[in-house]
């Protein structure tokens, strides 16, 4: 296929149409806010925010990052101003973007997930949740909901029989079978999944003897798991009929058409973020640039369509 003049970026989730597929992912974009000093919100297809629980929370002791040969490994435990404060900031965000602000909702319980989520649901600026049942409870030994399909199932559909914004469900690599807890997220009513959350490794301080992270495991992310979290991209978009959102390790435009055969809807950009305060600006301008060049005209021409 030759080169094409004009093409069509927009992603359709079924549930809402974004005008290009690149979604800075939670935890790695602020608030949005934050980054409106480098570039105007309103050139992202959306945004998803840092994560949320009910109360204030400090995070974890320092250190918090730590970098590796092609990743970083981190320990933030969540820290965050709580529910009451962020809706402030979401109005301050909304009054500046009309680009969809997404909520990453998070619990220590599933009663405070509800709640979180009941909150963030009667909110008009807020376009759509995205239920964060994968972020690694380090204390837990790691765990979190997504590790379990029935506690998947259990909690996704509490969660969506009292919302009625969106509701993507954010899952964890950190599980033997990850297209069973996709399944089971779909059959409780999830309207799209996002994989993936950070896998979870650990760091050595040799002069200390001592593990680099005072909770042991952290959660590595960047272009180190680009591989693996196509791996499982491809595994669940072939369980799921829902549209699936890839996370992991994507750092250029070429890296999102990737994503996109291997049966995503629209991406997310993380660790990039940090390193590169206008990465998704660039990511999307290259995404046109490539689609031009390999003749694409629009995502649905791809999505999936892998030659195998
Ligand atoms: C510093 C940091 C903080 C994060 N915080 C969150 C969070 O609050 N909620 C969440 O769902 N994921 C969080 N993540 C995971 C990212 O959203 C993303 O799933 C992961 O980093 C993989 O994408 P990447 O390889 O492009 O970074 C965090 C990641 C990093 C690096």
């Amino acid at each position: 296929m030759g080169k094409i003049e004009t093409v069509d970026l927009s992603a359709d989730l079924g549930f809402a149409v974004l005008k290009n597929p690149v979604i800075p992912a939670s935890g790695t974009f602020g608030y949005g806010v934050e980054f409106m000093e480098f570039f105007s919100l309103d050139i992202l297809g959306a945004f998803i925010l840092k994560g949320i629980y009910i109360d204030a929370r400090d995070g974890n002791t320092p250190p918090r990052i730590h970098e590796t040969a092609a990743g970083l490994l981190n320990s933030i435990g969540l820290a965050g101003p709580g529910a009451e404060a962020l809706k402030g900031i979401i109005k301050q965000a909304a009054a500046n973007t009309k680009t969809p602000i997404i909520v990453n909702v998070c619990g220590g319980s599933d009663k405070e997930y509800l709640e979180v989520a009941e909150i963030f649901d009667a909110m008009d600026e807020v376009a759509m949740l995205e239920l964060n049942i994968s972020c690694p409870n380090v204390k837990a030994g790691g765990k979190c909901p997504a590790q379990d399909r029935w506690h998947t199932y259990r909690l996704v559909k509490e969660v969506r029989e009292n919302t009625k914004k969106p509701l993507i469900v954010k899952l964890s690599p950190n599980t033997h079978d990850v297209p069973s807890v996709a399944a089971s997220a779909e059959e409780a009513g999830a309207d799209g999944i996002s994989l993936v959350n950070t896998f979870l490794g650990m760091a050595v301080d040799l002069e200390k003897r001592a593990p680099v992270f005072k909770n042991i495991l952290a959660g590595l992310s960047g272009p180190a798991i680009k591989p693996l979290a196509l791996k499982h991209v491809w595994d669940v978009a072939q369980t799921v009929s829902i549209p699936v959102i890839g996370i992991g390790g994507i750092t250029t435009g070429r890296d999102v058409l990737e994503f996109i055969l291997a049966g995503a809807s629209a991406v997310q950009t993380g660790t990039i973020n940090m390193v590169e305060p206008c990465a998704s600006v660039r990511i999307i301008a290259e995404l046109e640039e490539t689609m031009k060049e390999l003749g694409i005209k629009n995502l649905n021409e791809i999505k999936g369509k892998l030659n195998t």
